[in-house]
Order: structure tokens, then sequence, then C-alpha cells
């Protein structure tokens, strides 16, 4: 009796959309799967026009599963050269997970291809098909399933009803310039920030990503890129420059992983010259500390950049307008957890920064207050000069 059930999902994820995201949630609910593998296939040895480079595909993958309990992303496949065949990438599975019952999830486009499969009767041996309907649920009855299971195959139907979301069509819009909600928004703002799919990349984007990826934890870094979207869309709305909003959103939280006493002496060396108590707290001095990383380690040069990573945390009497989008987008990105003034922050966001910022303060002050502390004094100055300028 196998231990555990998992699920695979195999496919190039190029990119992985909420369709794929779908088909998995449903998959472990209806089949009681204790986790699920996604699987990113490797670089083809013949590269495809419109495919993406493994590494990217993977990374699009592990940022669009992090946080979803149960859910991973594995090399194993684009760590292997050649072509793989999933008779391949099953016999190791067995071996690395001897007590496991592997359920491989497709779509319906795999199921009609299963005859091509190398070695396809082996596969049959090794693992249940769980199938995903794309256009109507009339697959059941395709002639197909019948002859498969004469030599072997296990089918199950996972209930999902049909959906026209494709990467077909998500490439289309994305080389369009149109926004695409069908992506997890880390992942858009990922293809943005890397110029993937016909968009065009943002200067220095690649750098900055591949170091925050070493040295902020995944929920940061995940984070740091819903800012960043946050941050695109705002700029887009109050005719910011989309560009420099996305990176600063991106490197805002760039010193916020690294410890106190670190973020201290970065504050000694470079002279800032901040009250006791932003230099006690990492929750405030990460902001300071981190515009001299972004400079110093990062080689950021742009001023505004550096100004609203500076004042993300605390705020600043005369904000300016990407001062404010950096500071709001990480009070209000979509994975922040509901508090009482959210969805006002949210909307006013849309239309007047100032009003939004005044709002978010205001309700910072009165949560502090009913906590019978002290705010930061700047919180309350900030407070006041919006409240004469809005
Ligand atoms: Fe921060
Ligand atoms: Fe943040």
């Amino acid at each position: 009796m196998p231990k555990e059930r998992i699920g695979i999902m195999g496919g190039s994820f190029n990119p992985i959309h909420a369709r794929h995201i779908e088909m998995a949630v449903c998959a472990k609910r209806e089949f009681d799967l204790e986790r699920i593998i996604f699987l990113p296939t490797g670089n083809p040895p013949h590269k495809r026009a419109g495919l993406e480079d493994a590494e990217d595909r993977y990374e699009m993958t592990r940022l669009a599963v992090y946080g979803m309990p149960g859910f991973t992303a594995s090399r194993m496949e684009i760590d292997r050269e050649g072509i793989i065949y999933t008779v391949d990438t099953l016999g190791r599975m067995q071996k690395q997970m001897p007590d496991t019952a592997i359920d491989y999830i497709i779509g319906e486009d795999t199921l009609v291809d299963l005859p091509n499969w190398r070695k396809a009767d082996k596969v049959f041996t090794m693992c249940r098909f769980l199938v995903c309907c794309r256009s109507s649920d009339e697959i059941r009855n395709h002639p197909s399933v019948a002859q498969l299971e004469a030599r072997g195959a296990t089918f199950a139907f996972l209930t999902l009803p049909p959906s026209k979301i494709s990467s077909t069509a998500i490439r289309a819009k994305l080389e369009k310039g149109e926004e695409v909600p069908e992506l997890p928004p880390q992942v858009e703002e990922y293809i943005r920030l890397m110029g993937l799919y016909g968009c065009k990349a943002v200067p220095g984007a690649a750098k900055f990503y591949a170091r925050l990826r070493q040295t902020l934890s995944d929920k940061r870094l995940v984070h740091s890129l819903l800012v960043a979207h946050t941050a695109r869309k705002l700029a887009r709305i109050h005719g910011v420059n989309e560009n420099r909003a996305a990176l600063a959103g991106l490197l805002h939280d760039c010193a916020k992983c690294l410890p106190l006493a670190d973020m201290q002496r970065i504050a000694r060396d470079s002279r800032l010259l901040l009250d006791k108590e932003t230099l006690q707290s990492g929750n405030l001095l990460h902001g300071p500390a981190g515009a001299v990383v972004a400079e110093k380690e990062y080689g950021v040069t742009d001023p505004i950049i550096l100004s609203s990573i500076r004042c993300h945390t605390t705020g600043k009497v005369g904000m300016l307008p990407l001062d404010m989008i950096v500071f709001l987008s990480d009070k209000i990105e979509p994975s922040r957890r509901s508090y009482p003034a959210l969805e006002e922050v949210r909307r006013l966001a849309q239309e007047d920064l100032g009003a939004a910022m005044l709002h978010s303060l205001q309700s910072t002050l009165e949560y502090v207050r009913s906590q019978n502390t002290e705010p930061h004094p700047l919180t309350q100055q900030v407070a006041d000069w919006l409240q004469r300028i809005v």
C-alpha cells in the first residue's frame, strides 16, 4: 500500500498561468494528493521559436507556486541534457520515492498524444493520468481513452470546467503590451523586468534580480516582485516613469534580510543622520540602510530611486511621487494580509497618491495608539504635512 499519492504537473510552462495552478489545485483536492510537483521541461536540443530558456521557465514556476501548501517546482528535467522522456523521469521518481503513487496531471491535448510517447506501455504501468478537459468534457468519450485503457492506461477526470486560457494567447497579449490578468502578478512582473516574450527588458533588472535571489528569503523576493508590479501600475496611472518605479519596488527591501547589527554598521560607516529609534529597529532602519546597499552594492545611481528606498519605512516631509508610490505599493501589494484600511488605501492610491498616503498614515497612527505605544515622530510629521497639501 503506497504511503502517499503525489501529483506531477509536467509542461513547458511557457509561461505558467492561472489555468495550470487551477488544475493542480483541483487535482490535489479531488484526488486527495499530498503534494504536487511542477516539472518544467528542459531546453530542447533545438530551441523552438518563442520558447524561453529553461532557467526562466523554472524560475517563473517556482515564483508562481511559492507559498501554496504542498506545491513545489522541481529542477529534475531542466538539469538534464538531451531529449528527456517521461518514462525516464518517472523511473527516477520511483527510485527516489519508492513508496509513492504517482498521478500524472495532463490536459486533453496530451491525452491524444499519449500513443506517441516513448515506451508508452511502460509509462502506463508507472502512473495514473488525471485528465483536465480544455474545451468540453467530451474527452471522456474520445476513442483514444478506450484504446489506451485496453493497453493498460488508467484515467480519472478532473471536474474543472473548460477554460480558454492558454500560454499561446498569453504570449500574444504580452507581445502586444497588454495586461495579463491570467498570470500570477509576480510572474507577470518577472517577465516584464527580464524582457521575456517580446517585452522590453528593464535595464539592470536581471543583474539586480540575480543578487536579490541570493540575499533575500523567497517570501521577501516574491513580495519585492509584487511591490514592483504594484508600483509599475501606479506609475502608469500617475504619469511616473514605469521602469523606474518597477526597479525601485524590486529593490526597496534589498537590506531587509540583513541582521540589525549589519544595518547599524552600514548606517555608522555611511554617517547616516538617524534618530535612536530608527537605529534600533530593523523594521525602520532597512529603508535608509537599503538605500546605501542599493547604491554601493547594486550600483544604483538614480537619486529618485534611492530616495524612494530610503524613505519607504517612515515616509518623509516633502515626499516625491515615486516615494509615495513605493511606500504605498509596499502596503497594498496583492499578497498583503487584510487590515482595516487596506481596501480604502488601494482605492485612493489609484486616484490621489497624497490622499492614499494620508489615509495609510492615519490608520497606522490609530493602530499604534490603540496598542498604547508611541508612533515614530516622523509618522505624525508626515501626516501633518500631507494634511496641509492634500
Ligand atoms: Fe521594507
Ligand atoms: Fe516591503
